[in-house]
């Protein structure tokens, strides 16, 4: 199979997320703006549970992936998101280039998307298109997706791998086979928050 067919079947299989109904309804809410304080979901549940997408780049030079290990809290006395990128993936050259990143949350309708977007990777082709998901530019200047119910803008403000020396038994397990990388920390400073549909009630 070709690369044309392959693109075309991944976009029929998931245009219940980009291109069905998520898409329209989403883009008739506009985003609105909220305080880091004020985001009401559950961070363990938003990771673990929902997914989320994060992204670095320019146009032109953009990469995504599903994460779901994430955190969101305080540090430095600033409000961060901390997401923890494999040195095996695509994205980390982005994350490394890049000051800024942003963690997406979307609807339950574009979890397809999200599995997409973490089993396939930008060295391969466009899978961001493949994906059905449509990229969007921010005022910021940083990537977003038009079917977001939330999105996060960070400033890079640490960034580097783990320090294996420091590992207990849990991490052990997860690197033993040295088939992932070590995954490096990206903390960033959250600089701004978007919500709409559910996350904006
Ligand atoms: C549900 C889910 C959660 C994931 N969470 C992470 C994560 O937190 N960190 C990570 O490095 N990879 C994670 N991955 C794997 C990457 O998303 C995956 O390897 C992706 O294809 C990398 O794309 P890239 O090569 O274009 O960067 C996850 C994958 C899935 C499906």
């Amino acid at each position: 199979m070709n690369r044309t067919i392959i693109l075309a079947l991944a976009v029929a299989a998931l245009t219940a997320c980009g291109q069905g109904t998520t898409k329209s309804k989403m883009e008739n809410q506009t985003m609105r703006e909220i305080e880091p304080t004020e985001i009401r979901e559950n961070a363990i549940g938003l990771f673990d549970q929902e997914w989320a997408l994060v992204t670095a780049g320019v146009p032109g030079d953009v990469n995504t992936m599903t994460i779901s290990w994430g955190s969101l809290g305080e540090l430095w006395n600033r409000p961060v998101v901390t997401v923890y990128v494999s040195s095996s993936r695509y994205t980390h050259a982005f994350m490394e280039k890049n000051g800024h990143f942003t963690v997406v949350f979307f609807p339950p309708e574009c979890r397809d998307a999200l599995q997409y977007l973490g089993s396939h990777s930008g060295r391969d082709g466009d899978k961001i298109q493949a994906s059905g998901l449509t990229l969007e530019w921010l005022e910021s200047g940083l990537p977003s997706f038009a079917e977001a119910d939330m999105v996060i803008e960070a400033r890079k403000i640490y960034g580097a791998p783990f320090d294996e020396s420091g590992f207990g038994d849990v991490p052990e397990q997860f690197y033993a086979r040295g088939r992932m990388g070590v995954h490096s920390v990206y903390v960033g400073e959250i600089e701004h928050v978007w919500v709409r549909g559910r996350k904006g009630e």
